[in-house]
Order: structure tokens, then C-alpha cells, then sequence
């Protein structure tokens, strides 16, 4: 493994055990917040994030395309949403809401609407492999797999890696992955263990090592997007996408990597993927503000006068709660749990619409992409499924979808 430098561990943390009794409080808002947005989404998806904090239909983007239509890469995020809501509060409403937007996803994969880039992971895990693991539905699992083998047509046998957007022979896209990608590698892992076929687990596995050895900077900061010659495997260079520059870092490419290499241990059982995950995880605390929520990019501190962006400390919140699960000590367990947990707090506490009637959001401030100037400081669907996902980690016993 190339050496990375391991900041360690500087975020304060009380030494008391983190507080999780605020949980069962945001949790009842954020299903209240939910309930209300049946009506106006049930069989509909959201945009990717909201206008002056309010969530419309969403907008079509090419011929063809709907308004409130499934479409792009963050639809998944709404059903994850009734899915989690459906587990926390037992309610049928939101199961059949989930099981309407099933026969969406399975409507999308078998007609290939939208279907060629590598978010499938996003797309398919929230949407039908969650109906699957909670349902046993049948469907679920068909358009999953499904999705699965269309997301295996992006993987590069050669380089090992499974290129992000784009046409496979686009010049511009060619050989481009983007950490974002290692969320997506748990269908994958999933495809395999459902099938007992290994190549979906062999592809996901090889993508992880080559970002493991490429994507992550000497520091522990992260590229954004990283290119590979498909023909040799050779390593070309970094770029950035939605950070501010090529040399800084993407605070939610940061927080894709803290929660991604956890996922590539569980399905691998490989300790780099772990050791990373740590070290990124430093990284990251070690540039959280002392509200506990992060700038859009870690470049960026409190004189900079920049936007948060809290989908990525809810990201991150949820990838340190997942490690503590797989922590080598009671130290490293109980760090990891209270960083998340002091997170979730602060979303909770400051950035949350608990006590925000007029937004139809779950979590204010978060940035989509700064450069172009796309919903910033905003609610964002991703952000408001990984909210409540961290609060689900914190009230029960909650088995990831991923
Ligand atoms: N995966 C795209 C993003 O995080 O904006």
C-alpha cells in the first residue's frame, strides 16, 4: 500500500459517551416531514434539491423526460427515504409509496431510461435492493440484478476499473473514475452473494484497490476524479469535478470515500480498505469547523466566508457509525461512534428543519456543485437520505441497505 500520511485523531470529542437522545425527536420530524410529501410524491420524484429550501417536481433535463419523472442520478435518495421511514415508524403509507417507485425503477432498467453511467450503485440499493432485503421482493431483487449486469458493461477488464460518465469511447470520459463510485460497488457485492456468481464481487474489489492507490492523495485528502489509460491500467492524474481546484479537496468526495471504504471491507474483509478509511476519516474531522459541519470544500475554514455543505458530514456521519462496527479496539469504536453521533447532533441542532414548517426539506445547507453554481446552499436529496440514515444507525439496530 503506498504510505499515507495518518494526521490522526484531532477532532475534539467530549470524553463522556455522545448523547443519542435527540435522535428519537429528529427522527419523528423527519417522518413527519415525510408523511407530509406523499401527496406531492407519491409515484413522483423530487429535484435534486430544492428552491429557496422547497423540493418541486423534478425538472426534465432531455427529450422524453417528465416533470417529477425517474430520471438522473439521486431519485433513489426519495425511495431510500420511504424506506427508512416505512422501518422507523412501521407505517404501510410509506412502504406502498416505496413499492409504487419499485415498478419505476424495474420500468428504467428493462428500458434503459437513463441508465448509462455508473449510478446504478445509487440508483438500484436505495430503490429495489432495500425492497428486497426488507419485503423479499421479487422485483426488487430482478431489477437489481439487472442493474447490476448493466453497470458490469462500464468495467475496463484491463485497468480494473469502472469508468464513471459518459460513453465508454468518449475522449473526455474514457478511463475517468470518480470516488462517488465507491458507493456504487455494494450492488455489486450484493449481485454476488444473491447469485453466487463472483464477477460482479471481483470487478467491485479490483475498482476499490485502484482508488485506494490512486484517488487518495499522499496527505489522506482525495482527488475528486482520477483518469487510467483502459488499455494499459496506467495511472494518468487526478482532476477535480465539483471541488474548488485540482490540488484541494471535494469535501463530499472526502465523505464518498469515508463511507465507501467501509462498505469495500465489509463484502471484502480487506484491512486497507479499513486502514484508508480511517485515515480519510482524519482528514476529515480534522477540517470539521466547531459546529461540526463541513464547507464544501476542505480548503475552505471560517475566515473563507464559503457555503457548508451538510450532506457531506451526513454522509461522513454515517461511514464513521458503520466503522465503528468493524473498529480493532474498544478506543477506535468509541471515537468513531461519538464523531458520528456529535455530527448528527449538530445536523440535528443547526442545520435540520425540525423547526422549519416552510421548508419541505429534511436538512438545509448543502452545496451540489459550487463551480456551477448548482444548488448551493440548498437541501439535496442525498443529504436528506443520509440524515436520516445516520439517525436510523443511532435508534436501532439498522441493517444498511448498501
Ligand atoms: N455523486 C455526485 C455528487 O455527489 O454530487
Amino acid at each position: 500500500m503506498k504510505n499515507i500520511i495518518d494526521e490522526g485523531r484531532k477532532f475534539p470529542l467530549p470524553l463522556s459517551s455522545a448523547d443519542t437522545a435527540f435522535a428519537a425527536d429528529a427522527i419523528s420530524a423527519a417522518v413527519k416531514k415525510t408523511e407530509a410529501n406523499l401527496a406531492k410524491f407519491t409515484g413522483l420524484f423530487p429535484d435534486d434539491t430544492t428552491i429557496g429550501n422547497v423540493y418541486h417536481h423534478r425538472e426534465p433535463q432531455l427529450p422524453g423526460q417528465s416533470k417529477g419523472g425517474n430520471f438522473g442520478w439521486t431519485t433513489s435518495f426519495w425511495t431510500g427515504i420511504l424506506w427508512l421511514s416505512y422501518e422507523l415508524s412501521g407505517e404501510e403509507k410509506f412502504r406502498k409509496a416505496a413499492e409504487e417507485q419499485v415498478e419505476s425503477f424495474y420500468k428504467r432498467i428493462v428500458e434503459k431510461e437513463d441508465c448509462e453511467h455508473h449510478d446504478l450503485g445509487f440508483l438500484y440499493t436505495l430503490s429495489c435492493v432495500s425492497a428486497y432485503k426488507l419485503t423479499g421482493s421479487e422485483k426488487g431483487r430482478e431489477a437489481a440484478l439487472l442493474a447490476a449486469d448493466h453497470l458490469m458493461g462500464r468495467y475496463f477488464e484491463k485497468a480494473r476499473i469502472i469508468q464513471a460518465w459518459g460513453n465508454l469511447d468518449d475522449p473526455l470520459q474514457r478511463g475517468r473514475i470518480i470516488i462517488d463510485c465507491l458507493m456504487n460497488l455494494p450492488l455489486l457485492y450484493w449481485a454476488s452473494e444473491e447469485t453466487g456468481i463472483s464477477k460482479y464481487r471481483e470487478a467491485a474489489a479490483a475498482h476499490a484497490e485502484n482508488a485506494l492507490k490512486c484517488i487518495v492523495r499522499e496527505d489522506a485528502s482525495t482527488f475528486h476524479t482520477f483518469f487510467f489509460d483502459p488499455e494499459t491500467g496506467a495511472a494518468k492524474f487526478g482532476k477535480t469535478h465539483q471541488g474548488y481546484g485540482d490540488g484541494s479537496c471535494w469535501a463530499r468526495g472526502q465523505a464518498w470515500g469515508v463511507y465507501g471504504f467501509p462498505l469495500s471491507f465489509l463484502y471484502t474483509d480487506n484491512p486497507e480498505f479499513m486502514a484508508m478509511a480511517e485515515k480519510l476519516a482524519n482528514y476529515f474531522l480534522n477540517r470539521t469547523p466547531e459546529d461540526g459541519v463541513v464547507y464544501w470544500d476542505l480548503v475552505f475554514s471560517d475566515a473563507d466566508g464559503e457555503e457548508k455543505d451538510s450532506s457531506a458530514s451526513a454522509i461522513a456521519a454515517c461511514g464513521l457509525l458503520e466503522m465503528a462496527k468493524h473498529a480493532e479496539n474498544e478506543e477506535s469504536r468509541q471515537y468513531f461512534q461519538h464523531a458520528g453521533t456529535i455530527i448528527l447532533k449538530n445536523l440535528y441542532e443547526k442545520y435540520s428543519t425540525a423547526k422549519i414548517p416552510e421548508s419541505n426539506a429534511l436538512l438545509l445547507h448543502s452545496v451540489y456543485a459550487k463551480p456551477e453554481n448548482l444548488g448551493v446552499d440548498e437541501a439535496s436529496l442525498w443529504g436528506d437520505y443520509f440524515y436520516l440514515e445516520g439517525l436510523a444507525r443511532l435508534k436501532k439496530d439498522w441493517k444498511p441497505y448498501w
